[in-house]
């Protein structure tokens, strides 16, 4: 009887996993509820039969490695495409291009490592893109092409060291871009030209050491902005000035500051200014000059520039005296020529008067 009740329910989970022929074995086609669930399947490509029907399509944890030229004609309804956790690496051209009306498209944890032009065609509805753990190295101005109403972008662990000026340029709409973990070095003027809407930078655990004077000036909407645990160890008071926003966090943990007098003097004006909030500024801690290595900003702040106020006392005051000095002088000589003029004209009036 035991026996009988369990095969009984192994043949109704088989034939409702395959409930009609265009439900891929491996799959659960949920035709009521538009969900076709086909993780942890073992494929090693894309399944040929997925209702038309379905709007949200899990194809995570297999080992697929290529997604073909358009790929989903049979699947136009998707919104939701979870590939994650596979072998991805070949995007071909136009792979999504049939897939007008998704909205959220999950690659992370994936090898690719190009996305070509064709990649983001026919992606005009997607407000979410998740590349997290790929190996991206570069991106240009044809990588994201065409995903005008993307809100949220996520590349964290990649190994990205370049970012080429128009990359995000058809982005007007992006809210939250994660660069996190990447190998950024330097951020040059006009990587982020065209993200007015951006309202999160998260650009942690980078190796920037280096930002040039407007880069984030296009950004006028940005709530925060994340540049903890990288390579700084100055930074120009203009860099955040140019930040046009009524009110911005910025984070600054985990850099190799040179706490000099010019850096102090940065952080002093910066965090007078109203709309700007240094968030971790009182755990910001200096890596040279090395005596003062690990000391705390804060804790070293008033005694830096001590000796270079002495100095600048020093010399005001030598100038000070020398500029007297050299008036006092001046109007010593000037007293001493009008004399001088006087008597000369006494003389010329007596010589005069000798007629
Ligand atoms: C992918 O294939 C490899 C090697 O065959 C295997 O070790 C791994 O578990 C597979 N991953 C998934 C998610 O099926
Ligand atoms: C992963 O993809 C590569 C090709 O990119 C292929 O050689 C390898 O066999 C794939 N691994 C699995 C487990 O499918
Ligand atoms: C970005 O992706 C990583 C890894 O997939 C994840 O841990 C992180 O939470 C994501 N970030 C956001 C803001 O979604
Ligand atoms: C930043 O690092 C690069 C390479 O490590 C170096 O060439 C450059 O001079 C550094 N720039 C600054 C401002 O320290
Ligand atoms: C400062 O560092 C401490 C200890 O690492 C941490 O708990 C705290 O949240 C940090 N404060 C800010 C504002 O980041």
């Amino acid at each position: 009887m035991k026996e009988f009740l369990f095969l009984l329910l192994v043949m109704a989970e088989a034939s409702f996993r395959s409930n009609s022929s265009r439900c891929e074995p491996g799959c659960d086609c949920r035709g009521d509820l538009r969900f076709t669930i086909c993780s942890r399947a073992l494929f090693t490509r894309l399944p040929a039969r997925v209702p038309p029907t379905t709007e949200l399509l899990d194809l995570s944890d297999n080992n697929i490695s290529v997604i073909p030229e358009r790929s989903f004609g049979k699947n136009r309804k998707l919104r939701v495409l979870l590939l994650q956790n596979n072998n991805i690496s070949v995007v071909e051209d136009a792979g999504f291009s049939q897939l007008e009306f998704l909205q959220k498209l999950d690659l992370s944890w994936n090898r690719i490592s190009t996305l070509t032009e064709g990649f983001s065609i026919g992606l005009a509805s997607l407000r979410e893109l998740k590349l997290s753990h790929n190996c991206l190295t570069t991106l240009d101005s044809r990588t994201f092409l065409h995903l005008d109403g993307l809100q949220r972008l996520n590349l964290t662990c990649n190994t990205i060291h370049a970012i080429q000026v128009r990359s995000f340029s058809s982005m007007s709409s992006l809210r939250q871009l994660h660069l996190e973990h990447n190998q950024l070095t330097s951020l040059k003027s006009g990587i982020f030209s065209m993200l007015r809407s951006l309202e999160l930078l998260n650009l942690a655990g980078n190796q920037i050491n280096e930002t040039e004077v407007g880069v984030f000036k296009p950004l006028t909407s940005m709530t925060l902005l994340n540049l903890a645990s990288n390579r700084l160890s100055t930074v120009h008071f203009q860099t955040f000035v140019s930040i046009h926003t009524y009110s911005t966090h910025i984070l600054l943990e985990g850099n190799p500051w040179n706490c000099d007098c010019d850096l102090q003097r940065v952080f002093r004006k910066l965090r007078s200014i109203q709309r700007l909030f240094l968030d971790d500024y009182y755990n910001l801690t200096c890596k040279e000059p090395a005596v003062l290595e690990d000391y705390r900003l804060m804790d070293v702040d008033t005694e830096l520039c001590l000796a270079e106020t002495v100095t600048v006392l020093i010399i005001t005051i030598t100038v000070v005296i020398t500029v007297l000095a050299a008036m006092l002088m001046g109007e010593r000589k000037r007293k001493k020529k009008k004399q001088e003029k006087h008597w000369t004209q006494q003389g010329e009036l007596s010589d005069e008067s000798d007629y």
